[in-house]
């Protein structure tokens, strides 16, 4: 069991020291939490391990991507990290949310156009992804305050936009843990039920869920 009384939540800065932190602390475990729990997440240990670290940077240099992680004071350790991906493109939330916004970023990709070409949007679109608590660490409500300071953030970059803000996520919906996570943060399941989707990363398909935000701003 981790000793919490020494932790706190950061935002990995698009930066040098942020690079390096990435490199050196965020990565490994990313990996840790692909070995450990391969069938929650889309992406696979065996293919992030084969990342170089412009791949690994690519993501932490994307606008559209802020992650934010609780790191033990001490020794630097990540304990639980979410990422906050967006403003997105589709009104449905995407499966792979961080391949989306780094097409997006690339400037390659054919949603970012028809959102272009269909101008203004009254509100914008952000999605939660890449959630994960060390298994020593859960239930002691870190990813929860993670997630909560994605939704301020998200509800932040909305009202400065002077826009509605839709967030959402998408889960597998074998993962019951994550749904009741995901359901004390404030989500709801979408009332169209589940979806399938393949995965080209596993080369499956399963069944997900997308959920939405429905709290107010604090
Ligand atoms: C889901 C996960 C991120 C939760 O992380 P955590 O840091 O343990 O979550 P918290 O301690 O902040 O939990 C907050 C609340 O969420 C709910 N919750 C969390 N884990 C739960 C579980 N395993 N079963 C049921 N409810 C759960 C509870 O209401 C909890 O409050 P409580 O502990 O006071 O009852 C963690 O279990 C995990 O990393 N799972 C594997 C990765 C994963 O599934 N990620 C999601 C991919 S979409």
């Amino acid at each position: 069991m981790f000793s919490l009384t020494e932790w706190r939540i950061e935002l990995i800065p698009p930066d040098e020291e942020g690079s390096r932190f990435y490199l050196d602390y965020y990565k490994p475990f990313r990996l840790a939490a692909l070995e450990q729990d391969p069938d929650v997440f889309g992406s696979t240990h065996d293919r992030e391990i084969n990342f170089s670290n412009d791949d690994w940077l690519s993501r932490i240099n994307n606008p559209l991507v802020k992650t934010f992680v609780a790191v033990r004071l001490h020794d630097r350790k990540v304990l639980s990290a979410t990422s906050l991906i967006g403003p997105m493109p589709n009104p449905d939330p995407a499966s792979n949310p961080f391949q989306v916004s780094s097409e997006m970023k690339n400037g390659s990709d054919h949603h970012h156009q028809n959102h272009q070409n269909h101008g203004e949007a009254s509100s914008v679109r952000f999605q939660i992804s890449g959630v994960y608590t060390l298994p020593d660490a859960r239930r002691q409500g870190l990813a929860k305050i993670l997630a909560e300071t994605a939704i301020q953030e998200a509800f932040a970059y909305s009202k400065q936009h002077s826009k509605r803000l839709e967030l959402s996520l998408v889960v597998y919906t074998s993962n019951g843990d994550a749904i009741s996570f995901y359901e004390s943060c404030g989500f709801v399941a979408s009332a169209e039920g589940a979806r399938k989707s393949f995965n080209p990363h596993k080369n499956a398909s399963a069944d997900e869920i997308c959920m939405h935000y429905q709290k107010s701003p604090e």
